[in-house]
């Protein structure tokens, strides 16, 4: 049994560390995907957990018709699989809601996310140039810089069947 299999998952009712994460690592709690604005506080959040309750991971989605989206997934114990078994949870979540796709966004430079959303067999759906740029402009704390300092400017979608 790896670390990862001996974590729990459960629904996260007090946002308030996701939250703040995504506070750092994003500049807002607000993610823009598929055109629309999802308000990490209001949907639904899920969690790994250790058996004496430290956090491992944590995401955030909703879904809209057909489609989950995906608007958060944060590992705290980088390459230990903790995203790799958060993905899943939110799929399984995702699927017993009735979704039948899941979306997820990354910003330009985002290489780990864009290596590990496809090597769980997320495909591209979509680029939008310039979105983050725009976005910025509404709320001007979403950052300016990400991975290895690239400049943050645009949207990548990806999406895999359920
Ligand atoms: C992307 C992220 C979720 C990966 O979390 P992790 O717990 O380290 O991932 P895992 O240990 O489960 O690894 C899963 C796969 O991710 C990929 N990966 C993880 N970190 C990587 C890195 N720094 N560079 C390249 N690939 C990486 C690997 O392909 C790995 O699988 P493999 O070893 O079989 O190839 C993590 O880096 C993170 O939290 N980033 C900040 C938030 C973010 O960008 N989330 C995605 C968009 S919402």
């Amino acid at each position: 049994m790896s670390n990862a299999d001996a974590l729990i998952v459960r629904a996260v009712e007090d946002k308030s560390e996701l939250l703040q994460l995504m506070l750092v690592v994003w500049g807002s709690h607000k993610m823009m995907i598929d055109l629309h604005t999802y308000d990490v506080a209001e949907i639904d959040a899920l969690g790994l957990f250790t058996p004496a309750g430290q956090t491992a991971a944590l995401a955030s989605w909703t879904r809209r018709d057909e489609t989950a989206y995906l608007c958060a997934l944060h590992s705290l114990r980088p390459g230990e699989g903790v995203a790799v078994r958060m993905l899943a949870a939110v799929k399984a979540a995702a699927r017993a809601a009735g979704a039948k796709k899941l979306k997820a966004m990354l910003t330009n430079d985002n290489m780990p996310g864009l290596t590990f959303y496809q090597r769980q067999g997320f495909r591209l759906s979509g680029l939008y140039p310039e979105a983050i740029d725009h976005y910025r402009s509404v709320i001007p704390a979403i950052i300016k810089t990400g991975y290895r300092d690239i400049p943050v400017h645009d949207a990548l979608e990806l999406e895999i069947e359920l």
